[in-house]
C-alpha cells in the first residue's frame, strides 16, 4: 500500500539526498578518536580514571553520585553531539572519548551458565571456564522454583566474578522464553516448555535470581532499584519458528489471533516484566499480522512501556532492522526509514550497526527525531547506573576466579539435573539398580559418551565434563560401545560391536537422541524420530541383549519411542534432557537409586503422527475441525499423546487428598459493573449473567485448596504437585484444562506433607475470550490436581 508511483519517486528522491549527504558527511568528517576501554577501572566515575585522561571528572555532572539516575543520565545524553548518539546506539557502543565515556558492549549471553557467545564476554587464562547447568527445558522438569532462583543467583555471581577477574558484560540477554507451541521447534532446549504459566513463572524466578541485590528487592523507586546484572527476556513475540521446510524466521509473518497473543505468547512476558521486573525485552526476527515485531508501536511502546510498565530497555535480536529491510522488505523502507520506525515504536537499541549507521542521517533527513534517541540513551544509562556501571558495586568487588566452579556450584549444576530427569517407564521396578552388587553393564549408543551434547546451545566452556559412561562406572563395571558414529546414526556397521556387549552384560543401558544437529537455532525438525539408524541400535541392542534394557535419552524435543515404550524387554525409559557438565552423574546417581527422580514433562510428547496432521507455520492453538488440525499443547490437544504434559514417575507412590474450605465463592461485583457475555458451544448463548470482565474487578476473593501429599511407597522422594483448573463445561473455545500452580515437595516414605495453594479467582479462573478480554466465567469450574482422578468443583457466582 506503500508502493504507489509518488512515494516511488519520493524514495528515490531520498536515496539521492541520502547520498549526497552521506558523501558530505564522511568528506567532512575527521576519523573519530579511538574508543577508550574501561580497562583496569572497574567503573566508569573513578576519578583517578579521569585524570589519566587529563580530565577533571568534577566537571561531569553525569559522575555526580548525589545526584538521581534520571539527571545523571540526561545530563550525559545532553553532553552528547547527535552523531555520538547515534553510535550509542548499538550493541558495540564506542563511547565518546570526549568526554570519557567508554566503550561498552551490550550483548552477553547467560542461559544457563555465563556463555561466551556474543561479543562482551570472554574465556581466557585467568578464567578458562564457568559453571554450565543442564538446558532450560530439564532444569524446568523440575518444577522447583527456588532451584530456578538458585541457579539465576549462582550464574550472576560468576558473571560478577568473571568481570573482575577477566573479560564479562553486565548486561545478559537470557532468558529465552518462548512458548512451545509446536514439538518440531528447534530452540526447544532454551526455553521452559509449552505452559504460559510455567513459562513465565521460570522467567520471573531466573530473572530475579540474576538481577536482585540481596537487600534491595523491594526498593520502592523500581527506576533506581539496583541490579547484579542485567537480564533479558526474549523473543518478543510469537517468535518459535526457525527454519522448517523452506520457512524461516527472517521472512515468516505470523498470523496470531487477540485471544492467542493474550493467552499464549504475551503472557509469559507480562511475567517476567511484571513479576520478574526484567531490565530488558528482546524483539524478534518474525512478523506478527504482518507487522516486524520491532517495528510494532503496539507491541513495544503500548504494551511493553505502557501496559506493563518495564523499567529498562527494549533491544533488537540481532540484525533484526536489517532483517526487516532485507528480509521482510518491510513497506520498502530504506534502511533510515526502517531505524526511524523502529525507534519511534520504542525499540531502544539495535543488536547490530542500522542504529549507528544510520539514525544520524535519519534525523537528518527529518525521518527520526532526535528526542527519540534521548529517551532511548535514558534507559540504557540508567540500567548500566543501576548495575554500578558508573560508580562501582562494592559488595560484589572481591568476587574473583575462587567464585567460579567452586565445589557448590557443581553441585547445583548435578542437583538441577538430578532434580529434572524424567523417569517414563519402569516395568517390574527394574529400576533402581542395587550399588551393593557387582553389575557388568553394556553402555552403549551415541550419548554414552557425551561431552558437548550435554551442554547445549548458548553455553560457555565447562568446568569440567562428567561423562555419562563414566558416571556410570563409578557403580559398575561397563562396557562401552558407540554403537553409532554419532546422533544422525548413518552408518550402520557399529551396531555389531554394540549387540556384542550387550550379549554378555547383566544390564544394558542405551544413551540415545538428538542433539545440535538436529534441533537448534535455525533448525527445526520434520519428524519426531530418532534420527537414522538409531531405532535399529536400540531394536537390535535390545534383541541380543542377556539383562534388561534401560533406555536414557537425551533431547530437548520429544521423540517417538512408540515402539520402546512397547517392547517388554526394554524395562526402563528415562529422559534426561540436555543434562549439563554433571550429566553423567547425575544419571548414574538416578539409574542406582541415590536419588530417586521427580520430574516432569514440561512439554506433551507426541506421536509421530501428530506432525502429519498440521503444519508448523499454523500458528492458533485450538483445534481446526475444516481443516483437521489437532489443538496444540495439552491445553488444546484432546487426542492420545504418548506421554503427557506432566508426566513423571517414581520410585515411590504418592496419592493426593484435595479439599478445600470453600467450595463455592461469590465475586463482588462493583456498583456500575456490566455482566460479560460468554459464549457457550451449544446455543451460542450465555446465561443471564454468565461472567464479568476481569479489569473491571478489583476481586480480592481468594480460593484456598490443600493437598495432602501422601508417600504410600517405601522410599523417600519428590513429588510435583501440578494443579490445573478447568472451566465450567460448555463454555465455547475454552482449554481442556490449564496449570495455575504447582510445587515440588519432599515427602519420606509413609509420611503426609500439606501443600497449601491459595489462588486469586481472576488470576487462575479466567479465560481470555475470543476477542482477546481476560474474564471469569461464573458457574462450577474443576480444580484438578496431578491426573484428573484428584478433582474438585470450585462454584463462582456473583453478588452486587
Ligand atoms: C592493567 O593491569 C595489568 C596488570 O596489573 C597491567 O599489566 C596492564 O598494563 C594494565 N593495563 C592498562 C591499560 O593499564
Ligand atoms: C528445590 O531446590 C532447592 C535448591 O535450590 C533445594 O534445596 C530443594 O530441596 C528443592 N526441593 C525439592 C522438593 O526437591
Ligand atoms: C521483600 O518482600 C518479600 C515479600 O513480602 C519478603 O519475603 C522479603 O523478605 C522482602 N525482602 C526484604 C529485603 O525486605
Ligand atoms: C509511548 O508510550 C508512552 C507511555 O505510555 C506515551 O506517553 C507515548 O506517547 C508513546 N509514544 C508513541 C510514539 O506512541
Ligand atoms: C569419549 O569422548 C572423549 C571426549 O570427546 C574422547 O576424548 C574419547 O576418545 C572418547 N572415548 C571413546 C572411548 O570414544
Ligand atoms: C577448566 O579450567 C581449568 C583451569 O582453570 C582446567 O584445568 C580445566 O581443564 C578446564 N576444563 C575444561 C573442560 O576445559
Ligand atoms: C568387567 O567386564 C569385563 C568385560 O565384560 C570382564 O572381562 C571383567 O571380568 C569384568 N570385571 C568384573 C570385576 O566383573
Ligand atoms: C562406516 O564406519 C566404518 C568404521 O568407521 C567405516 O569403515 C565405513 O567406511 C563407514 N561406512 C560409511 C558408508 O560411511
Ligand atoms: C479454520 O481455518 C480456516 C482456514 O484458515 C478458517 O477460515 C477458520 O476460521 C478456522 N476455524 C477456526 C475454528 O478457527
Ligand atoms: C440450551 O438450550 C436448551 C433449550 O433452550 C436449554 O435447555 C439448555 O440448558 C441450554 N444449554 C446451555 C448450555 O445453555
Amino acid at each position: 500500500m506503500f508502493t504507489t508511483p509518488l512515494t516511488r519517486m519520493a524514495q528515490i528522491i531520498a536515496f539521492f539526498v541520502l547520498v549526497c549527504f552521506s558523501y558530505l558527511a564522511t568528506s567532512l568528517a575527521t576519523t573519530p578518536p579511538p574508543a577508550i576501554p574501561l580497562g583496569n577501572y572497574s567503573y566508569v566515575c573513578d576519578p583517578a580514571r579521569f585524570t589519566e585522561l587529563g580530565m577533571d571528572m568534577s566537571k561531569f555532572a553525569w559522575c555526580n553520585k548525589d545526584l538521581p539516575y534520571d539527571v545523571r543520565a540526561k545530563d550525559l545524553v545532553d553532553s552528547m553531539t547527535l552523531a555520538e548518539k547515534a553510535l550509542q546506539l548499538g550493541d558495540k557502543a564506542p563511547g565518546v572519548p570526549r568526554i570519557g565515556l567508554p566503550m561498552y558492549y551490550w550483548w552477553s549471553e547467560a542461559l544457563h551458565g555465563v556463555s561466551d557467545v556474543g561479543h562482551a564476554t570472554k574465556f581466557n587464562d585467568v578464567v578458562a571456564n564457568v559453571t554450565s547447568f543442564p538446558t532450560v527445558i530439564l532444569t524446568t522438569a523440575s518444577f522447583n522454583q527456588s532451584l530456578w532462583k538458585n541457579i539465576g543467583q549462582v550464574v550472576s555471581t560468576e558473571a560478577r566474578a568473571m568481570r573482575n577477574a577477566a573479560s564479562a558484560g553486565l548486561t545478559y540477554w537470557s532468558p529465552n522464553i518462548n512458548v512451545v507451541r509446536d514439538p518440531r521447534w528447534g530452540r526447544i532446549t532454551e526455553t521452559p516448555g509449552e505452559d504460559p504459566f510455567v513459562v513465565g513463572t521460570y522467567a520471573s524466578q531466573y530473572v530475579r535470581g540474576l538481577q536482585d541485590v540481596e537487600g534491595t528487592e523491594n526498593a520502592t523507586d523500581l527506576n533506581s532499584r539496583p541490579l547484579k546484572v542485567a537480564a533479558c527476556c526474549k523473543h518478543y513475540a510469537a517468535y518459535d519458528v526457525d527454519a522448517w521446510l523452506g520457512v524461516d524466521r527472517y521472512h515468516f509473518d505470523a498470523i496470531v489471533t487477540e485471544q492467542d497473543m493474550e493467552e499464549t505468547f504475551l503472557r509469559p512476558f507480562e511475567m517476567c516484566v511484571k513479576d520478574g521486573d526484567v531490565a530488558s525485552v528482546m524483539c524478534s526476527y518474525n512478523r506478527v499480522n504482518g507487522i516486524p515485531t520491532c517495528a510494532d508501536l503496539n507491541l513495544l511502546n503500548r504494551t511493553i512501556r505502557g501496559d506493563w510498565n518495564l523499567h529498562g530497555y527494549i533491544v533488537s535480536d540481532c540484525d533484526s532492522i536489517e532483517v526487516m529491510v532485507h528480509g521482510h522488505k518491510w513497506l520498502g523502507d530504506t534502511p533510515e526509514e526502517a531505524s526511524a520506525r523502529t525507534l519511534r515504536a520504542g525499540l531502544d537499541m539495535d543488536c547490530g550497526t542500522f542504529y549507528p549507521d544510520f539514525l544520524n542521517n535519519a534525523v537528518a533527513l527529518g525521518k527520526a527525531r532526535e528526542s527519540d534517541l534521548d529517551k532511548s540513551l535514558n534507559y540504557l544509562y540508567i540500567v548500566l547506573m543501576r548495575l554500578g556501571y558508573f560508580d562501582g558495586s562494592p559488595q560484589y568487588s572481591s568476587l574473583g576466579k575462587a567464585d567460579i566452579c567452586t565445589d557448590e556450584n557443581m553441585e547445583l549444576a548435578a542437583e538441577a539435573a538430578r532434580e529434572g530427569i524424567v523417569l517414563l517407564k519402569n516395568e517390574d521396578n527394574n529400576l533402581p539398580l542395587d550399588p551393593k552388587k557387582q553389575y557388568n553393564l553394556a553402555v552403549v549408543g551415541p550419548h554414552a559418551n557425551a561431552t558437548l551434547a550435554m551442554v547445549g546451545n548458548y553455553a560457555g566452556i565447562p568446568c569440567r565434563y562428567v561423562i555419562p559412561k563414566d558416571g556410570l562406572a563409578k557403580y559398575a563395571n561397563v562396557t562401552y560401545a558407540q554403537g553409532c558414529e554419532n546422533v544422525l546414526c548413518e552408518n550402520g556397521s557399529y551396531i555389531e560391536e554394540a549387540k556384542q556387549a550387550a550379549t554378555n552384560a547383566d544390564v544394558t543401558v542405551l544413551f540415545v537422541g538428538l542433539d545440535l544437529t538436529v534441533e537448534a537455532e535455525s533448525l527445526d525438525r520434520t519428524d519426531l524420530y530418532l534420527p537414522g539408524s538409531q531405532t535399529d541400535l536400540i531394536n537390535q541392542v535390545t534383541d541380543a541383549s542377556k539383562g534388561p534394557v534401560i533406555l536414557v535419552i537425551l533431547s530437548a524435543g520429544g521423540v517417538d519411542v512408540s515402539f520402546a515404550q512397547e517392547n517388554e524387554k526394554i524395562k526402563s525409559i528415562i529422559w534426561a534432557g540436555f543434562p549439563g557438565q554433571e550429566g553423567g552423574s547425575a544419571i548414574a546417581d538416578v539409574i542406582f537409586g541415590k536419588y530417586n527422580p521427580g520430574g516432569r514433562l514440561p512439554i506433551t510428547w507426541f506421536k509421530s503422527d501428530y506432525v502429519l496432521q498440521l503444519p508448523m507455520t499454523s500458528m492458533p492453538l485450538r483445534p481446526n475441525e475444516t481443516l483437521g488440525y489437532p489443538g496444540r499443547t495439552y491445553k488444546f490437544f484432546s487426542g492420545t499423546p504418548l506421554y503427557p504434559f506432566g508426566y513423571g514417575l517414581s520410585y515411590t507412590t504418592f496419592n493426593y487428598k484435595v479439599t478445600s474450605p470453600s467450595s463455592s465463592i461469590n465475586i463482588q461485583l462493583g456498583k456500575t459493573q456490566q455482566c460479560h457475555n460468554i459464549i457457550y458451544k451449544v446455543n451460542g448463548t450465555s446465561p443471564a449473567c454468565a461472567g464479568v470482565q476481569v479489569a473491571d474487578s478489583s476481586c480480592t476473593e481468594e480460593i484456598q485448596v490443600d493437598v495432602q501429599v501422601q508417600n504410600v511407597g517405601n522410599k523417600d522422594g519428590d513429588n510435583v504437585v501440578m494443579v490445573y483448573s478447568s472451566a465450567p463445561s460448555g463454555v465455547a473455545g475454552a482449554p481442556i484444562k490449564q496449570v495455575i500452580g504447582f510445587e515440588r515437595v519432599f515427602v519420606r516414605a509413609g509420611e503426609t506433607q500439606t501443600v497449601t495453594f491459595k489462588f486469586n479467582a481472576c488470576k487462575s479462573f479466567s479465560l481470555i475470550d475470543q476477542k482477546g478480554y481476560k474474564v471469569l466465567p461464573f458457574g462450577e469450574h474443576t480444580v484438578i490436581v496431578g491426573d484428573e482422578s484428584t478433582s474438585l468443583p470450585i462454584t463462582f457466582g456473583f453478588q452486587k
